[in-house]
């Protein structure tokens, strides 16, 4: 199985509610190590830029307002079939929807506040990582 990175985004809600901790452990408990990380206040211009892609869904401002709205906690996260395995973690984007015992029917509260993020590809995974960190500041462990 190969070796994979993601992005992993702790949103503003859980960052709130002080979860961070439990969603590592959930990380570490699958075997995925933190490569790289970082606790940020991320600009509008940030948050437009990262979810360019969603620049024309009706919900783009609202999840802009929502990023930008407190700290938020970035990481890579390193490990086999990483990319996957944390979409496992964190479950459906409704929280509604997720299956029990994922990071967002635990920790989120609506479609809005959905507590996390994380890459759904390899391709998106590699822009992703160098968004948040350019240049050599992931470290294999
Ligand atoms: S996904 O996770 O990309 O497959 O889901 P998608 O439905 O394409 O949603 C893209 C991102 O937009 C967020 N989202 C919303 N934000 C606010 N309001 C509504 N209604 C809404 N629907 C979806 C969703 O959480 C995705 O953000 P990320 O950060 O990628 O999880």
């Amino acid at each position: 199985m190969a070796i994979e990175r993601t992005l992993s985004i702790i949103k503003p809600d859980a960052v709130a509610k002080n979860v961070i901790g439990q969603i590592y452990a959930r990380f570490e408990g699958a075997g995925l190590k933190i490569a790289a990380a970082k606790l940020v206040q991320l600009s509008r211009a940030d948050a437009e830029a990262f979810y360019g892609v969603h620049k024309a869904r009706p919900f783009f401002n609202d999840l802009v307002n929502f990023m930008i709205s407190g700290p938020v906690m970035i990481q890579c996260l390193e490990g086999e079939n990483a990319i996957l395995k944390n979409r496992e973690l964190m479950g459906a984007t409704d929280p509604k929807k997720a299956e029990a015992g994922t990071i967002r029917a635990d920790f989120a509260d609506s479609i809005d506040a959905n507590a996390v993020h994380g890459s759904d590809a390899a391709e998106t995974a590699a822009v992703e990582i160098a968004f948040f960190f350019p240049g050599m500041n992931v470290y294999s462990r």
